[in-house]
């Protein structure tokens, strides 16, 4: 029997409270700088047992201004911005080429909480590709090594093959370089924290990087839900 996915649309809700508890927001109590903040929400979903916190959409655009997203995981957030890794000749590597600018969007249900980071992104330093990845698992690496991200796969043989290698000389030499493996960096214009309420009068908090001062210096404002 087919599946009649508008039936199945009107039973589904967001924030059920089993699975979803809205916390207070009082953004009247906030930091001077994002980042505190992304680092307490953060924590605060992985102690609340968030699956894969550390996962985020992340948007680009093509030479065309064409948008498109897809998922890739968190490396790290510092006063250098955020960051991700990524192959630079793969589809999101060639629009951060023509286009060096993203936004990364986190979810986490289980707080109801939503951050938005938007800015321009650089290149870090090489070697900070390859430390990066030489501390994750030999699994990343291996995926690194395959390569060929966002080309056309002839078949699913062809992708076991080259996987193969990928592992086994992954696990020979955890120290070898995966040439177009790239670690970005996204240092916002803005970061959007928005914190779910069930009377939906959502909170929404943004930050916004005041142009031109050398020192860092946010403006915050709030927007209707
Ligand atoms: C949970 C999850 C995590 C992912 N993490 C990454 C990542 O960190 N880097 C990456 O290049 N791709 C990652 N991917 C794969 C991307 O979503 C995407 O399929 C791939 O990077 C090709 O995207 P592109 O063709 O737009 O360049 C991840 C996918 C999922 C579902």
């Amino acid at each position: 029997m087919a599946t009649d996915l508008h039936e199945l649309l009107r039973t589904l809700r967001v924030w059920a409270p089993e699975v979803t508890e809205l916390p207070s927001f009082d953004p009247e109590s906030t930091p001077d700088d994002p980042l505190p903040l992304f680092t307490e929400w953060f924590a605060e979903a992985v102690a609340a047992g968030q699956t894969e916190p550390h996962t985020m959409t992340l948007a680009t655009s093509d030479e065309d201004g064409m948008p498109d997203a897809r998922i890739v995981m968190l490396h790290g957030a510092d006063p250098d911005g955020w960051s991700f890794a990524t192959h630079a000749t793969s589809r999101k590597g060639r629009h951060l080429a023509a286009r060096p600018y993203a936004a990364l969007t986190f979810y986490w249900p289980v707080h109801g909480r939503q951050i938005r980071v938007r800015g321009p992104v650089t290149v870090a330093p090489a070697e900070a590709a390859q430390t990066d990845l030489r501390v994750r698992s030999t699994g990343a690496l291996a995926a690194a090594l395959t390569g060929h991200q966002s080309e056309v796969l002839g078949s699913v043989e062809e992708l076991a093959r080259a996987s193969e290698e990928a592992w086994e000389q992954a696990a020979r030499n955890p120290t070898t370089e995966a040439a177009s493996w790239t670690l970005y960096r996204l240092r916002p214009d803005t970061v959007e924290f928005f914190q779910g309420d069930a009377r939906r009068r959502h909170v929404r908090l943004a930050y916004r990087r005041e142009p031109g001062t050398g020192t860092e210096r946010w403006t915050k404002e709030l927007l209707w839900p």
